[in-house]
């Protein structure tokens, strides 16, 4: 038997375990960092597109809690809450992605705030 296997695993040992320590300091970071919460009202073709399934579905993948609501004059509002990095990255989705068949012409963004812990356990639909 060569020895090359063996140190081709003495060499890549360390790297899986490394790997996972950064992953592990990433979510901490961003769990300790600061958070922030926004509120959130999109204005267009927005209403009657599946908005709100699309929103809850891109919060639960960024990662951040709140929720999205239809309001009588046809917008969608909603308040998102997490790590600062995460809201930016909602609120860019809200800005400019929204869901396929929607038309987002505007999304204004009020009462972004620093808070000391979220105030929802998830991101859900209110009716
Ligand atoms: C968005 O703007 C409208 C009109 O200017 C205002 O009535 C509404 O409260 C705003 N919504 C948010 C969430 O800031
Ligand atoms: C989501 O959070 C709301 C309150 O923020 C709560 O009423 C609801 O039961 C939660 N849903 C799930 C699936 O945890």
């Amino acid at each position: 038997m060569s020895l090359l296997p063996l140190a081709a695993a003495a060499v890549a040992a360390p790297r899986i375990p490394l790997r996972l320590f950064g992953r592990g300091l990433a979510a901490t970071m961003s769990t300790s960092g600061s958070l922030k919460s926004v509120d959130y009202e999109v204005f267009g073709n927005v209403q009657g597109v599946c908005f709100r399934m699309y929103t809850e579905g891109e919060a639960k993948k960024i990662g951040v809690v709140g929720w999205v609501k239809n309001t009588r004059k046809g917008t969608v509002t909603g308040q998102v809450q997490g790590s600062e990095d995460k809201v930016n990255s909602m609120k860019s989705w809200l800005s400019k992605v929204g869901s396929p068949s929607s038309r987002i012409d505007h999304t204004n963004f009020s009462n972004e705030k620093s808070i000391s812990k979220l105030e929802y356990s998830n991101f859900s639909i209110r009716y």
